[in-house]
């Protein structure tokens, strides 16, 4: 098991940093800046499905479904069709309305998550055309799914989902500029920009993982007996303040809440006080003025301040009590770069709070019954 680790303490650790190899993986052979295309026999076989839906219907469980609402955001955005993101287990029981016009994408990392299966199958029989992302090569998602994308992050070991997770991410970005650039919403200028800055986004998470390793150590030892935590971002980055605070409840137990920045005047708020630590995911090109409001809403109730900003940032930076930076990216991109060091936030916190990082407890890899 310590060969497998690789020198890491964790597998949750080694995965964290296999983060920049596993982006780009899962963008090999499929990402050519050079040509200006994006080649993925899975969406390009069925294009016509694709081109003809009356929406895209995306369901997944946990960590899956994060991912999922940020595809909302990135197929809405750059492919304009619209998108609903379902919750596996709510979408099985609930006599959803599909047609043969819907195409149905289901995310799983294993493949074999059991509410997701019956999702897949219920869809499939009322006609709609079903696609796969699944980590798992074979797994039983990826075989009764019509077609579907492997997101070849590699073997995740870990409960906590990290490098599947991001490789998700880049998988659901491919397809909605493929989806948009054959559909003519996406002008090939901008897309050759986006899939240039798309292929040096490994880059940016090594440097991000260089640039905050050491650091959230430091921010982590200062938690370790902290009862509560929020999460807040918008736009892209809100699914990505949920999956923080996922990462963070999984593995340190530490009772977590993630929500759209602008939500928290309708709640939230009333919980901001000194013991209230408030992670703000505020990087400069998503609603920036309005998540500089609420860090002086946060600080006028001496909420503590962990800010992730870009690097060079002065406003929120002036105001939080620490500051993450991370590079500036298109902001679509942003939530790949985000998620690496509140991964490492929520690692470090656990590890010294003494959690078994690994092996949560209560908590499944796959979870394969109801
Ligand atoms: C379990 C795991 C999570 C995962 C979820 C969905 O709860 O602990 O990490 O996100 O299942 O799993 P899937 O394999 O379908 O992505």
């Amino acid at each position: 098991e310590q060969i497998e680790k690789g020198g890491y303490e964790h597998f949750m650790l080694k995965e964290i940093f296999e983060q920049p190899k596993s982006v780009h993986d899962t963008m090999r052979g499929r990402l050519l800046v050079d040509e200006g295309i994006i080649k993925m026999a899975g969406i390009w076989d069925h294009i016509e499905k694709f081109k003809n839906a009356n929406r895209i219907i995306i369901i997944a469980c946990g960590t899956s479904w994060h991912a999922g609402l940020i595809g909302e955001y990135l197929i809405e955005e750059y492919a304009r069709i619209p998108v609903e993101v379902e919750y596996a287990s709510e979408f099985r029981y609930r006599n959803p309305i599909i047609t043969d016009k819907d195409v149905v994408i289901a995310i799983s990392q294993s493949g074999e998550t059991a509410d997701t299966m019956a999702a897949l199958k219920l869809a499939k029989e009322k006609g709609a055309f079903i696609y796969g992302i699944c980590n798992v090569v074979d797994s039983s998602i990826a075989r009764i799914t019509d077609a579907g994308s492997y997101t070849h992050a590699g073997p995740e070991i870990g409960v906590a989902s990290t490098k599947a997770f991001t490789a998700q991410l880049t998988i659901l970005t491919l397809i909605a500029f493929k989806l948009g650039k054959h559909n003519g919403n996406l002008g090939n200028a901008e897309f050759m920009s986006l899939i240039s800055e798309l292929e040096a986004i490994p880059k940016k998470i090594e440097e991000v993982l260089n640039t905050t390793h050491e650091l959230t150590q430091n921010i982590a030892k200062d938690f370790i007996n902290a009862t509560n935590f929020l999460y807040l971002g918008r736009g892209y980055n809100y699914p990505a303040a949920l999956e923080g605070a996922l990462k963070l409840k999984e593995i340190s137990y530490i009772h977590a809440e993630g929500y759209p920045a602008a939500e928290m005047k309708h709640g939230p708020i009333a919980l901001i006080d000194e013991n209230m630590p408030i992670v703000i995911i505020a990087p400069k090109k998503g609603h920036y003025d309005k998540i500089v409001s609420n860090v002086q809403e946060i600080k006028a109730r001496k909420g503590k301040v962990i800010a992730v900003v870009n690097k060079g940032d002065e406003q929120v930076s002036a105001m939080a009590d620490y500051v993450i930076e991370i590079p500036v990216t298109s902001e679509c991109f942003s939530p790949i770069v985000a998620s690496v060091p509140l991964q490492l936030l929520a690692y470090y916190i656990a590890v010294y709070r003494g959690a078994n990082v690994d092996q949560p407890r209560n908590l499944a890899k796959s979870v394969t019954v109801e």
